[in-house]
């Protein structure tokens, strides 16, 4: 039986990969021009480095990493986001010696052990961004912007921006407490696994998609009014700045994240287009992520999208492109000069397909059509004698006469449109 891909790890295929590289060119086109840097880091990192940064009593660490002993008996993980490994990077490679102020950018692969379906995937890839050293919300909505702006580049209106602020560790411990209170009252109506999470991580109730959980929480106290006034006021000022720039956004008090590194402002890119993986990017500021790792206490925010959501949101949009000219011959000796013309034509940049098979003309042309080539040409004895050919437009049938040269077919390509 022929073996297949391991359950929720998939191959890109040449024309899904052409959607890819567009959403991957278009990033760094906007991230480069806000002044990021890419940066980038192993796949596998020491397991402490995620239990440490993430959290354990995180869905992500409790159970889906895909964790193992490597041969020198070390515990590894293959990543499971970026963040963590940009921020153990950054703090080895002591990149706040030279300016603690760093934009850096990273696109690659993830690994989770979820449950697989649209949208979610055990390895899927990540773009994502983070700016160190700037405790200032102008930071915050500057990054924020930055992905704004990327999905107006991919001509994406869905997603839409929320935001939402967790706190600090000041006012965060009082938000908890209150949280706690009111599920005290309603804990037998939540799920098993949220009736943990009651002791481990109750703001992770107010994310349960199970309905029980959600009617149960529905009047749940705001974090937004356990804030403290710092934490307020920084919250307030990213508003303000979003205002300013007039970038669309909503608040979503009830926006908690599965990673524990988060401080103050979080956010989400949100679509309803996916079901119910609806946050294609996501992110938040974790000032206190860089010191718990071993660090100086260097602030940080930072997003990371998922490519493989951003890609679905583009199903639509046709990235194929298809030859320039399809060269078919008549006889072997017709073959050589074909052959050198479609060298020199890729040299100069034009797609040029020729039948490499000597075939018959009659499935010459069947392939130039299944190609969807824009012009054909035929090169036999004749052509060859006068240095001249007629050129076909495949869509209706047009002919035009061209030299058989590099720059007489240039040419040609270049008038008729
Ligand atoms: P996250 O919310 O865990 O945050 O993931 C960010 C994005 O990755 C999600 O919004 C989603 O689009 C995509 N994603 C996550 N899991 C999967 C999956 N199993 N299959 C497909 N796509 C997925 C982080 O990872 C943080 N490191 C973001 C960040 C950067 N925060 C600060 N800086």
């Amino acid at each position: 039986m022929a073996l297949k891909a391991v359950k929720g790890f998939n191959d890109i295929l040449p024309d899904e990969s052409r959607r890819w590289q567009y959403i991957e060119q278009t990033a760094r086109r906007v991230f480069e021009l806000n002044g990021f840097g890419e940066i980038r880091v192993p796949i596998v990192e020491k397991t402490e480095l995620f239990s440490r940064s993430i959290g354990d009593a995180t869905d992500i660490v409790e159970k889906e990493m895909y964790t193992f002993t490597d041969k020198g008996d070390n515990s590894v993980t293959l990543r499971p986001e970026g963040t963590a490994g940009v921020m153990r990077s950054f703090i080895e490679n002591k990149i706040y010696a030279l300016d603690p102020i760093a934009k850096l950018y990273y696109m690659g692969p993830m690994f989770r052990y979820e449950r697989p379906q649209k949208g979610r995937y055990r390895q899927f890839h990540q773009i994502g961004a983070e700016i160190t050293g700037v405790n200032d919300p102008l930071a915050d909505a500057q990054l924020l912007n930055m992905l704004t702006l990327f999905f107006r580049e991919i001509s994406l209106t869905e997603p839409t921006l929320q935001i939402n602020s967790l706190g600090c560790p000041e006012c965060r411990p009082n938000y908890r407490r209150a949280l706690q209170q009111f599920l005290q009252q309603r804990i037998e109506t939540l799920c098993d696994d949220c009736k943990r999470r009651f002791t481990t991580n109750p703001l992770r109730t107010l994310d349960c998609k199970i309905p029980g959980c959600a009617e149960a929480t529905a009047a749940a106290p705001s974090v937004l009014e356990h804030l403290c006034n710092e934490c307020d006021n920084h919250f307030n000022s990213v508003k303000r700045y979003l205002d300013l720039s007039a970038t669309p956004y909503s608040i979503n008090s009830r926006m908690v994240r599965g990673l524990d590194y988060y401080t103050r402002t979080t956010f989400e890119m949100v679509t309803g287009l996916l079901g119910s993986q609806s946050a294609v990017a996501a992110g938040g500021r974790y000032d206190g992520l860089i010191s718990q790792l071993g660090g100086p206490s260097i602030p940080g925010i930072g997003f990371a999208m998922g490519l493989e959501r951003v890609a679905l949101l583009l199903e639509n949009k046709d990235f194929t492109s298809n030859p320039e000219l399809f060269i078919a011959t008549i006889g072997s000796s017709e073959r050589d000069m074909a052959f050198t013309l479609m060298d020199g034509l890729l040299k100069s940049g034009i797609r040029v397909e020729m039948d490499c098979e000597s075939k018959s003309l009659k499935s010459q042309m069947r392939r130039a059509d299944k190609l969807k080539c824009r012009f054909s040409v035929v090169i036999g004895e004749n052509e060859i004698a006068t240095g001249k050919a007629v050129f076909k437009r495949m869509e209706d049938g047009l002919q035009s006469e061209s030299a058989l040269t590099v720059d007489g077919i240039k040419l040609l390509l270049g008038a008729v449109k």
